[in-house]
């Protein structure tokens, strides 16, 4: 088979890291793909930078739609980012029926269905390994190797900086705005680091692994996003004493009338092997039901561990070049005439169960006004702490973990116990799950 043409746009971290894979196991891949794939050019705006790391192996140029536009170019691998550029980018290069690779969440998140059906109309492949968990095959995963299944949840820490943070928080006792000094320090956070913890990243990536899992549209303005910047350090102490940990997991579930689809910080068993997924890692827990549940653990982010997926696209779309096109894998998996329009369930209609902390006076009958609340609302209380009270103060921490209920009643209890006069500010809410 002749040699596939790459087109790389942006010669970033994950971008030099593809070339120097690809470079690197050419002989592997080539045996693999059965065709050598060499990458033979090179869109950055940073040209001089670019011409340092590809050594005279590839042309440079600064101009992106040079490379979507070469006739040469069978496959574009979009590295830039972003949902403007990027966008026209992909549907100028499959315009021109080209097969793309991209790790770009925030954009298949935003606007995956126009250009699948794009991609779909010009019979071209769009490959996107790398926008999920790094170096995580779980595309690949949900799409292939659990087809069999009917799948019944997701639940994943899919933001490495996020859970370095909590770490951080977790074992030494930082307070959030420190550990996110350590993650920026460290080279883990952005100099902007919102998208990162405030659940948007998270949220990008759930909403693709909740197409490919339920057979769904992308529908990223649906999910129910929170993040961790408002995480108190003593939530995570106070969490660690009843036998949890705090994650910030993306969750997609199924339910009788609808999908829920949210990414929030969440309570979860200390012992569960998820709970023990440290620092910058990613793990993805996945439940069929035929297999049952299954785990995937690996670097989320860094140059070659997401290489390594943008590779394996390469060499997936290489293999498939010759099959027809209604042979191929369809994009997201179920044929594109078949998703379904299930309703993504507003947050107020999810069911889980709650971490409640909240600060009272010291005084008789005040356990007693809050219970009456929540058994009022249906609200069943798993298990109940009071701390003792700081010396010289009058008021208390009780924290309340609550069995299964629905968000709205729980948000009605809260109102309710907020107007206490025995209460002081607000109530902490945290979700909590089991996962078993
Ligand atoms: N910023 C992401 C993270 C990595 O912290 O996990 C890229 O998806």
């Amino acid at each position: 088979m002749k040699p596939i043409n790459v087109g790389l746009l942006g010669i970033g971290t994950v971008g030099s890291g593809t070339f120097t894979v690809l470079r690197r196991n050419q002989e592997e891949i080539s045996r693999r793909a059965g065709c050598a794939i060499t990458m033979t050019m090179v869109a950055d705006k940073e040209v001089e930078k670019a011409r340092s790391i590809v050594e005279g192996l590839a042309s440079v140029t600064a101009d992106a739609f040079e490379v979507v536009n070469n006739r040469d170019i069978d496959i574009v691998v979009e590295l830039i980012g972003g949902t403007t550029v990027a966008k026209a980018l992909i549907l100028e290069a499959i315009a021109n029926g080209k097969h793309v690779v991209t790790a770009n969440k925030a954009l298949l998140a935003r606007h995956g269905n126009e250009i699948f059906a794009a991609a779909q109309k010009q019979d071209v492949m769009v490959a996107f390994e790398a926008a999920v968990g790094g170096g995580i095959p779980i595309i690949k995963l949900l799409r292939e190797g659990l087809t069999a299944n009917r799948i019944e949840w997701i639940a994943g820490i899919i933001n490495g900086t996020s859970n370095f943070i909590l770490s951080e928080m977790r074992e030494k006792g930082a307070g959030f705005n420190d550990a996110l000094k350590e993650a920026q320090r460290l080279g883990y956070a952005e100099a902007d680091p919102t998208f990162d913890i405030e659940g948007v990243d998270a949220a990008h990536k759930l909403t693709i692994m909740a197409a490919i899992g339920f057979g769904i549209p992308m529908q990223f303005s649906a999910a129910y996003i929170e993040g961790i910047s408002k995480l108190a350090r003593e939530d995570i102490r106070y969490a660690e004493e009843l036998g949890y940990r705090i994650k910030l997991l993306g969750i997609a579930k199924r339910k009788p009338r609808g999908i829920e689809l949210r990414v929030h910080p969440t309570l979860i068993p200390a012992r569960r092997l998820i709970a023990n997924v440290e620092g910058v890692m990613n793990a993805i827990l996945v439940k069929g039901d035929a297999v049952g549940q299954t785990m995937y653990y690996g670097a989320g982010a860094g140059a070659e561990p997401t290489a390594s997926a943008v590779v394996a696209d390469l060499v997936d779309v290489a293999r498939m070049l010759t099959a027809d096109p209604e042979h191929r894998v369809p994009h997201l998996a179920f044929q594109p005439d078949r998703l379904s329009n299930v309703p993504i369930l507003p947050i107020g209609e999810v069911e889980t169960a709650y971490y409640l902390r909240m600060r009272v006076y010291d005084k008789p009958g005040v356990l007693a006004d809050i219970t009456r609340i929540l058994a009022d609302l249906g609200i069943s209380i798993d298990a109940m702490v009071q701390k003792e009270p700081h010396e010289g103060e009058d008021q208390v921490d009780i924290i309340m973990l609550t069995h299964q209920t629905v968000e709205k009643h729980v948000n009605a209890a809260m109102a309710r116990i907020e107007t206490l006069p025995v209460v002081a500010g607000k109530v902490t809410r945290i979700r909590l799950e089991q996962l078993n």
